[in-house]
């Protein structure tokens, strides 16, 4: 049983940054990645399409003899993360946007969040912010267009710039000192941000908790995969295969698979 893959979805390539923390702090684990890059973004979608996305995802990995899976995507998870637990029977980790610490360490008592609409819409994230947030005031941005820039391969191009500019100056202007990435995709995106913003400004985001959080569930269903052998990290897109690949620095090979 604990030989069985970790399975991880997301909406594209971003997912992968999650990935890699899990990979770094779990190195023995065998995993399954699912980018579902034909279908992106999920932000811009409702509810009901973002659940039969995410349902159609994990029974995929489900057939793949998955032995938990990591909901990769913020959008996903504040979505439709529910429904995945009230209706399978394996553990799922899911990832939101770190609001408590930059909350709870913020001295400006100002911070900003950059996600999607599908995120920054919904119940779970309204319900997590109304409870760190009383006194703190939170600038809210739509990262619309972001996505779609990283997939075609653009996290780092003049285009993101000029776009990134637009939502991260009124931040600047109300005096922000964290910045919340609440999107996976995100963090292909540092490097841009780090020219944009003041050095003061912190950049935060889950994906080292995401990590954690999947050890300590393993240990707790006594998962964790105790064999010798070298583990495989298999990759699939139903799309764009080479810019999987890119991002992950040609480490490992994508095979490209109609989901
Ligand atoms: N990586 C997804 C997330 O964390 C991207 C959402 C999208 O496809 O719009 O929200």
């Amino acid at each position: 049983m604990n030989t069985q893959p970790i399975g991880i979805f997301d909406s594209g390539i971003g997912g992968t940054s999650i990935f890699k923390e899990i990979h770094a702090f779990l190195p023995h684990e065998n995993t399954i990645y699912l980018a579902d890059s034909k279908n992106a973004p999920y932000g811009q979608k409702t509810k009901e399409e973002i659940i039969a996305l995410s349902i159609k995802n994990t029974e995929l990995l489900l057939e793949k003899n998955c032995k938990l899976i990591v909901v990769a995507c913020n959008t996903a998870t504040t979505n439709a993360i529910k429904i995945l637990r009230d209706t399978y029977n394996v553990p799922f980790i899911g990832i939101e946007p770190a609001i408590k610490p930059a909350a709870l360490n913020t001295k400006t008592k100002t911070i900003g969040i950059l996600a999607t609409k599908g995120t920054l819409s919904s119940e779970l994230f309204h319900n997590t912010t109304d409870v760190y947030t009383n006194s703190i005031k939170i600038l809210e941005q739509v990262g619309e267009g972001i996505v779609l820039l990283i997939e075609a391969g653009k996290a780092n191009s003049v285009e993101m710039k000029a776009l990134l500019e637009t939502y991260i100056k009124p931040m600047i202007i109300a005096d922000i000192d964290y910045l919340v990435l609440g999107c996976t995709h995100y963090p292909y995106i540092i490097p841009t941000l780090l020219e944009l913003l003041p050095k003061h400004v912190k950049i935060i985001d889950s994906g080292l908790a995401v990590a954690k959080q999947t050890k300590s569930i393993l240990e707790q269903y006594e998962l964790l995969n105790s064999s010798a052998r070298i583990p495989e990290n298999i990759f699939y897109s139903n799309s764009n295969v080479a810019v999987l690949e890119s991002v992950l620095e040609g480490k490992f090979k994508v095979s490209h698979l109609g989901f």
